[in-house]
């Protein structure tokens, strides 16, 4: 089989860290490659190399055998590689068809032939199965249809290797199942694909090939049907990890969150959470599960104060803060990890340390009247850096130097190490590592023995499953039912999440 992409040798510095340490990678054509390990490792660093945007210190890379110099991303793309990132660069105001065609227009003399647009879409997303409408406003459409029309961007371009970051870091596991569809149908055209994921799952489900970097450098690069999960787990961390369901005693504290018939409406006006009421306990982990898209963020939304609530009341302790802002809710004791580490999270121009701050800034010992310690503030933030395992030369390195799964922790640190009596957590190991997502689930169960009532929204259901006293599943803004998480199967939390209450027979569509 001839090799699509050979890479001998990559090094890759950043003043004197190495991300890639003479990294060799060889992909055959019309396979799947998986690329995984820790948050850190020089995955990211590794494809930026590839495609063009980072430049190598040292190695060669070969694309179909041929040796080529990839000055910039252009030279990728016309080499035929096509990369969809981390994070999406959509323009929110155009819609489907000026999305996968910005930069290179369709048309002549300066006017855009927009039929000739919609109907390359249209022919794309029929040709590869990414069902679009080329019509519409991009800024109104889910991260799933957002991620296809990442794909059919590249796809425009002609690519036939195609690289994706952490594809279904954002997905559900049924908008997952889907791209894995449109992969393997990319592999049966002849394409080839490599994508990087830390859900090795996923790697043993639609990978043929998979690649374990470690520390910057590559452990081994396998075929899929060779190695179990357990080997993965081993080569990528150096030691096993644990996913089982974890001990709980049921709670006996008191009600902190009491929720009673909560509406709120979407971005568009459109009710969005529509009459929910629950109660979170002390010392009680109560997990939201659903699709997205089906109100848990605008509910998260409304607990923070962020967006407002049309109807019905939230209260902590007994005090309605239904109408409060989100610094006062703040100050009564809530943390939120918010579900967008990128948008919301984190101050990315700014360091780790002023990120750990953040919120603190007048409250003792990290300030002192309105002048920051910052002695101090770098010294907590350190024992923090050491406590979430987060991997960066020190405090005062910028976040926006972290690798994604390291920013992530960076978010965690910061409220879980708040006096918080309610934490409101959103998507908590989105981008993180195994190894790290053991830790953050740890910690997870240590703020529940501390008392604390915590509202876990994730659409990883093994995450709610883990670590769930009871799951409430919401579908069209209500709440389907309630599943006890110690006993409960991914089967009827799949069903419930699609809205069937009743009639096992209908599990197959989920
Ligand atoms: N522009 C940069 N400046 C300084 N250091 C960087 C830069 N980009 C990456 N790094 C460092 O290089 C290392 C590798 O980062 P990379 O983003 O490749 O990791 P990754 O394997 O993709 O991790 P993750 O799973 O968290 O996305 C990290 O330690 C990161 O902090
Ligand atoms: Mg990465």
């Amino acid at each position: 089989m001839s090799h699509a992409v050979e890479l001998r040798g990559i090094v890759k510095r950043f003043g004197t860290f190495v991300a890639n340490d003479c990294v060799d990678l060889v992909v055959k054509a019309g396979e799947i490659h998986a690329i995984v390990g820790e948050n850190g490792a020089g995955k990211t660093t590794l494809m930026n190399v590839l495609f063009g945007l980072l430049q190598p210190d040292g190695g060669e890379i070969l694309i179909d055998g041929k040796p080529i110099v990839v000055a910039n991303p252009r030279a990728a793309i016309a080499a035929g590689l096509g990369m969809v990132h981390q994070h999406f660069k959509l323009v929110p105001s155009l819609t489907v068809a000026e999305n996968v065609f910005l930069g290179m227009e369709r048309g002549r003399a300066g006017f855009v032939d927009h039929k000739a647009q919609i109907a390359e879409t249209e022919r794309l997303s029929r040709d590869f199965g990414l069902k679009v409408d080329p019509t519409e406003q991009v800024g109104l459409l889910s991260v799933g249809i957002e991620q296809r029309i990442e794909i059919l961007k590249v796809l425009a371009r002609g690519a036939r290797i195609i690289i994706l970051d952490e594809p279904t870091a954002v997905l559900t596991p049924q908008e997952s199942r889907e791209l894995f569809q449109t992969l393997r149908g990319f592999v049966a055209q002849g394409m080839t694909v490599i994508f990087i994921t830390h859900h090795l799952e996923e790697v043993m489900a639609v990978s043929d090939t998979v690649t374990v970097l470690r520390l910057g450098r590559k452990v081994d690069t396998r075929p899929t049907a060779d190695v179990t999960k357990n080997d993965l787990v081993q080569m990528m961390v150096g030691r096993s990890v644990s996913f089982d369901r974890r001990q709980r005693e049921p709670s006996t504290g008191g009600t902190v969150l009491s929720v009673k018939d909560l509406w709120c409406r979407d971005d568009r006006g459109l009710p969005a959470v529509r009459g929910v009421s629950f109660d979170v306990r002390a010392g009680e982990v109560v997990g939201i599960a659903g699709v997205a898209g089906n109100g848990q963020t605008e509910l998260a939304e409304v607990l923070s104060g962020l967006r407002p609530a049309s109807h019905g009341t939230f209260r902590i302790h007994g005090e309605d803060l239904t109408a409060a802002s989100p610094r006062r809710i703040r100050d009564t004791g809530v943390a939120h990890v918010p579900g967008d580490r990128v948008v919301r999270g984190v101050d990315r121009q700014s360091s780790i340390a002023a990120n750990i701050l953040m919120g603190r800034q007048d409250t003792p010992p990290w300030a002192r009247g309105s002048l920051i310690d910052w002695a101090v503030v770098r010294e907590r933030s350190s024992e923090m850096m050491e406590r979430f395992d987060v991997r960066a030369s020190g405090p005062d390195a910028l976040v926006k130097s972290l690798s994604g799964g390291n920013m992530q922790k960076v978010v965690l640190a910061r409220e879980f190490s708040h006096d918080a009596d309610f934490l409101l957590v959103d998507q908590p190991t989105r981008g993180v590592d195994i190894g790290a997502t053991e830790s953050i689930h740890n910690e997870i169960m240590r703020q529940r023995a501390d008392g604390r009532a915590i509202l876990l929204i994730s659409v990883q259901l093994d995450e709610l499953i883990a670590l769930a006293d009871r799951i409430l599943v919401m579908f069209n803004g209500l709440i389907m039912g309630e599943l006890p998480g110690d006993s409960v199967s991914e089967e009827a939390l799949g069903l419930l999440m699609a809205g069937v209450q009743t009639g096992p027979d209908r599990a197959a569509v989920a």
